[in-house]
């Protein structure tokens, strides 16, 4: 059985994907604001180094999978904070536990990004090269100049899907890179749509009581995510044998991203 840490292991996604590989049989680690095995706030540089150093250290400094889950919505109307937490804390996380999975011999890693990403005509291509250029600084001081103001829109929108958008191709940039790649460390994401969690009822207001049909993003499937969706593909990216699969997003949205864009491979 192998020793896991999961981000966002309190609410949501994360809760399901630490309690699926719990189920399993595996060893989890939850980092979280509260009411994990490692309190921090990802979202700060003293936090994410504080979660390396907490998980290395009941981990023993070997780790077979991490799963970067935690993030916010749209909804945070702290821009600035939307890009630290979604982008700069799921990479400095991967970043510092990436020897430890190493060390397992066949590390696993998985991210989540969105389905916003590439749904969302929000993406700012200035605030995605300064969050791939590692530049923390800049990034929150753009995501700032692009809150949305007009009503309707949901505040951080524009930080919302340039961070994940950035998150998607810092996988596929670093997944393939000889440190990760020859190391016998995977690294994926996945893109969920519209899941029933805390954070996407902070977003859109009591959407389980919606008609998926009348939803904002169209659902061919008729229904909304579980949690327990996403945290089934977190699992599979996880497993030993998932080894040749490296630098993949995974879409997990109930059909938006094809209705959306039916032309994109
Ligand atoms: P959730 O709100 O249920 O869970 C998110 C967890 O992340 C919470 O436990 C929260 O405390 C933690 N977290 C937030 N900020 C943190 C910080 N600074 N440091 C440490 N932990 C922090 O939300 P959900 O929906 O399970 O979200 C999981 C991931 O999925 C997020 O990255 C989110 O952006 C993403 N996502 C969610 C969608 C949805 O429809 N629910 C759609 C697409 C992506």
């Amino acid at each position: 059985m192998g020793t896991f840490a999961v981000t966002g292991s309190a609410s949501g996604m994360g809760a399901a994907s630490a309690a699926e590989l719990r189920a399993a049989g595996h060893t989890v680690l939850g980092v979280d604001l509260r009411d994990a095995d490692v309190v921090a706030d990802l979202g700060t540089e003293s936090g994410r180094r504080h979660a390396v150093e907490e998980v290395l250290s009941l981990a023993g400094g070997v780790l077979d999978g991490v799963a970067a889950v935690a993030g916010v919505g749209p909804d945070l109307p702290d821009a600035a904070a939307v890009v630290s937490i979604n982008h700069f804390g799921p990479v400095a996380l991967l970043d510092g536990l990436r020897p430890a999975l190493e060390r397992s011999g066949a590390g696993r890693a998985v991210v989540i990004g969105s389905n916003s990403a590439t749904t969302v005509p929000a993406v700012d291509e200035e605030l995605v090269r300064l969050a791939l250029a590692g530049d923390e600084a800049g990034a929150r001081e753009r995501a700032a100049t692009t809150r949305a103001t007009s009503s309707g829109a949901a505040p951080s929108i524009a930080a919302y899907a340039s961070s994940k958008f950035a998150l998607a191709r810092w996988v596929r940039r670093t997944a393939v890179t000889p440190e990760w790649a020859r190391r016998g460390v995977v690294l994926n994401a996945i893109a969920p749509g519209a899941v029933l969690t805390p954070l996407m009822l902070g977003s859109t207001g009591d959407a389980a009581a919606q008609d998926p049909d009348e939803f904002a993003t169209p659902l061919p499937v008729g229904r909304f995510g579980r949690p327990e969706d996403i945290a089934f593909w977190v699992h599979q990216f996880l497993r030993p044998e998932a080894g040749f699969t490296t630098g993949a997003v995974l879409v997990v949205d109930g059909g938006t991203d094809a209705v959306m864009r039916p032309e994109a491979q």
